[in-house]
């Protein structure tokens, strides 16, 4: 018999997820027009200066990066009012979440996270020979902080919170996720992954660096993919105590973050009002779609994020149906997820909705 090269965990795992991006066979992206809703990224192209900014570093690029990223990781700390020993930069804040539970967990232990949320969670946690505990959103596909507090145990290490939740659009208020830190025990690391935190409107709910900075068991995560813009680059950041950014910094793959990611970056913080202007554009097109979705498919919750979720009885054919009309959208097996994009992209997907066979959409 012949023995196994792969480790017998990552059966459960599904196999690399195919692009919602039709692409060549050269691997370009053949969306012959269609807009690209699928992967919550903003519609405006990058913001302005950073194309020259990618340009002048391409000249340094037979060069290594800076290994400690020390002018983003200042750049990001001045923003926040810590120091840069607080923050960790790397190619996108998911490979920091890997990186995060490495340092912390030991093989085995428990990271606890609610389901649905970010399909990276269980790939993370089996990457890194750990046991994902999924804990079942609530009816209005919130996450259940109290199930979440119940399901920790001595074996957790880690709780991740996803504000706002991806893919379910809805976020947890400050009331819930400062009782539930405070009913956790402190030798439990709470992430907060607050990739779509500059799409929240609602004042309830919490910033967690401004709130829960200053808690030593508390990590948060963010990414400049998306309000950002620079999904393409690869630019994720989180800032921790000294203590866990520091030990993170042992295990950092080197050179983490590229020279033009880092020149990119730092131009695109220099853009602030321009990132609300955008940020502001998307969530009033959110308020604009709202009603029609909610007519279409009644159980979509309010979205705090630049995507909305539909749950319905055939999201796959629901999202055959719009790319037939040139809209690319995800679907996951319970609801569609889309993107809110530019008001013409979303004047393409609500009519796309308007000509969805209303029979699929039962339920
Ligand atoms: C909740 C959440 N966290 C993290 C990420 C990863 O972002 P990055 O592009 O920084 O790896 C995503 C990307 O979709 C996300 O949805």
């Amino acid at each position: 018999m012949k023995t196994r090269l792969i480790r017998p965990e990552l059966d459960g795992l599904p196999s690399y997820l195919p692009s919602p991006i039709p692409l060549d066979g050269n691997g370009a992206p053949q969306t012959n027009g269609s807009v690209r809703l699928a992967l919550n990224e903003l519609p405006f192209g990058p913001l302005p200066g950073v194309v020259d900014a990618i340009s002048s570093a391409a000249g340094d690029a037979h060069r290594y990066p800076d290994m400690a990223a020390l002018a983003l990781r200042k750049a990001l700390a001045d923003r926040h009012g810590l120091s840069p020993d607080h923050i960790v930069t790397g190619f996108g804040s998911v490979y920091l979440l890997e990186l995060l539970l490495k340092t912390v967990c030991a093989p085995g232990q428990e990271v606890v996270f609610s389901w649905r949320s970010y399909e990276a969670y269980p790939v993370a946690a089996v990457g890194g020979s750990l046991r994902p505990v999924r804990v079942p959103c609530t009816e209005g596909f919130g996450q259940d902080l109290r199930a979440m507090a119940e399901a920790v145990t001595p074996d957790t290490r880690v709780v991740l919170i996803c504000n706002p939740n991806n893919p379910t659009s809805t976020a947890v208020t400050r009331a819930e996720l400062t009782k539930f830190i405070d009913s956790v025990p402190d030798s439990v690391l709470i992430v907060l992954d607050e990739a779509y935190g500059e799409f929240v409107t609602d004042l309830d709910v919490p910033d967690g660096l401004v709130e829960y900075g200053d808690r030593r068991n508390v990590v948060v995560l963010r990414t400049m993919s998306k309000a950002w813009g620079l999904a393409g680059l690869r630019v994720g950041w989180l800032a921790a105590t000294p203590e866990v950014a520091g030990a993170m910094r042992k295990l950092l793959a080197p050179f983490a973050t590229s020279t033009i990611a880092e020149a990119a970056a730092l131009v695109a913080l220099r853009q602030e009002q321009e990132v609300r202007r955008r940020v502001d554009r998307i969530t009033s097109e959110r308020a604009r779609m709202f009603p029609a979705l909610k007519a279409f498919a009644p159980r979509t919750p309010e979205s705090q994020a630049n995507f909305f979720w539909l749950p319905m009885p055939d999201p796959a054919g629901f999202a055959a149906h719009c790319a037939d009309r040139g809209v690319l959208i995800r679907d996951f097996p319970e609801a569609a997820r889309v993107t809110v994009g530019s008001p013409a992209e979303n004047n393409r997907f609500l009519e796309a909705v308007a000509t969805a066979d209303s029979l699929l959409l039962v339920g």
